[in-house]
C-alpha cells in the first residue's frame, strides 16, 4: 500500500505538487506518465522517503523499498555482483547468501560473465540491468521504477517484463512504475495515472487499453 495524503511539495520558489492525493492499493501496479519536469522522479522519492513534503501525509507499508533509480546510482568502486550483495548485507543477509542472491540476480537480468566488472566497465544497459538486480533482490514490499527500460533494447526489455511481472505475480510487491512510454504502461499496469503540465494528477480510463494505446501511437505517428 502506498497512500499520499494532501501532499504539497516545494523546492524553493517551485511548486511541483500542491494538494496531490493518490492511494496504491496492495499488490497494485501503478504507471505514472508525464511530461519531463512534471514531477514523475519527485513523486518516487516522496514515497521512498528521500525528499520530503512540505504539507500532507505519505504512508508506505512496512517493508524493504526497491528502487531503480531514473540513472542506474552503482557504487563505482564495486564490481556488479557486490553492487547488489551490498544491498542485501545492508538489510541483514549473511556473506555467502547475499553473493549467491545477488549472482542468482545478476544471471536473470542476463549479466552472467559480467559478475566481476566494475560499472565504467558495463555499457548503459548493463549497469541499467544491475541497477534493476539490486531492487529486486531485496524481495521488496514495494517496488519503484523511475523509466527502468529505458536504456535496454526491445528483446531484452521483454524479458525484463517477464521478470518483473513473474515477480509481482509471485511476490507481495506494490509497484509505481514511471515511464515515458504508455505502451509499456499499458502492458503492465493495473492503472495509469498521469502528471498533466500543470501538475494535477489525472487516471486514465483503461476500459479500452488498445483505444488509450492508439491514440497516443498515432498522436506520436503524427509528429513523423
Ligand atoms: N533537488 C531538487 N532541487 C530543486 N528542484 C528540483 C529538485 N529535484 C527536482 N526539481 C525540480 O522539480 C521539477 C520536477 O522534477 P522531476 O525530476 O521530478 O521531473 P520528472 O517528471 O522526473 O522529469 P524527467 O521525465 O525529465 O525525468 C523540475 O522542475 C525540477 O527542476
Ligand atoms: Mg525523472
Amino acid at each position: 500500500m502506498i497512500r499520499l495524503e494532501h501532499v504539497t511539495k516545494r523546492f524553493d520558489s517551485l511548486e511541483v505538487f500542491r494538494d496531490l492525493s493518490l492511494h496504491v492499493a496492495d499488490n497494485q501496479i501503478v504507471g505514472v506518465v508525464g511530461p519531463s519536469g512534471s514531477g514523475k522522479t519527485t513523486l518516487l522519492k516522496l514515497v521512498a522517503g528521500m525528499v520530503q513534503a512540505d504539507e500532507g501525509t505519505i504512508a508506505v507499508d512496512p517493508g524493504a523499498i526497491g528502487y531503480v533509480f531514473q540513472e542506474p546510482r552503482l557504487l563505482p568502486w564495486r564490481t556488479s555482483l557486490d553492487n547488489v550483495a551490498a544491498t542485501l548485507r545492508a538489510r541483514g543477509w549473511e556473506k555467502t547468501e547475499a553473493r549467491e542472491r545477488a549472482a542468482a540476480w545478476i544471471e536473470r537480468v542476463g549479466l552472467k560473465g559480467f559478475e566481476d566488472y566494475h560499472p565504467a566497465e558495463l555499457s548503459g544497459g548493463m549497469a541499467q540491468r544491475v541497477s534493476i538486480a539490486r531492487a529486486f533482490a531485496v524481495d521488496p514490499r514495494v517496488l519503484l521504477l523511475d523509466e527502468p527500460f529505458s536504456n535496454v533494447d526491445l528483446a531484452l526489455k521483454d524479458s525484463l517484463m517477464e521478470i518483473l511481472q513473474r515477480i509481482i505475480r509471485e511476490g507481495q510487491t506494490t509497484v509505481m512504475y514511471v515511464t515515458h512510454d504508455l505502451t509499456e504502461a499499458l502492458r503492465l499496469a493495473d492503472r495509469i495515472v498521469e502528471i498533466t503540465p500543470e501538475r494535477r494528477l489525472r487516471e486514465l480510463d483503461l476500459s479500452d487499453r488498445r483505444a488509450v494505446a492508439a491514440e497516443w501511437l498515432s498522436a506520436s505517428l503524427g509528429k513523423l
